[in-house]
């Protein structure tokens, strides 16, 4: 059993019940799971430890919003290659957020 670090941001709550769905989702499977809001991570070392990331943003004028682009610095120097990682987001239209978030995961995380 591992334990599954999901973290999100949001502005209207909709990427947080879609955060909490995930998290639900991770328990039924047999797994921990953790949600939080960006403002808890607070240092790199707050995001040490887990065996998996999923990361959340909504979309807003074609970007994730700053919170998470701060979360992705973050993870840079949390050491997390390797570790499997996902991404979500709230959307109207468009959707660029989850995409955005994915490539750390597809580059120097991998
Ligand atoms: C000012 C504004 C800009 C938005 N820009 C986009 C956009 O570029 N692409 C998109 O898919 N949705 C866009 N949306 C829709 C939001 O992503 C959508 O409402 C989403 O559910 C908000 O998620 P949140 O409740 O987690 O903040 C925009 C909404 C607002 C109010």
């Amino acid at each position: 059993m591992g334990t599954v670090l999901i973290v999100y941001t949001t502005r209207s709550e909709e990427t947080k019940a879609i955060a909490e769905i995930i998290g639900e989702g991770i328990r039924i499977s047999g797994h921990n799971a953790e949600v939080k809001r960006v403002n808890e991570i607070k240092s790199e070392e707050d995001l040490k430890g887990y065996d998996a990331y999923i990361f959340g943003s909504p979309t807003y004028h074609g970007e994730m919003i700053t919170p998470m682009k701060q979360l992705l610095f973050l993870a840079e120097r949390a050491e997390l290659n390797g570790k499997p990682g996902g991404s979500f987001g709230a959307y109207g239209w468009s959707g660029e957020a989850a995409g955005r978030i994915s490539i750390p995961w597809l580059t120097f995380l991998r």
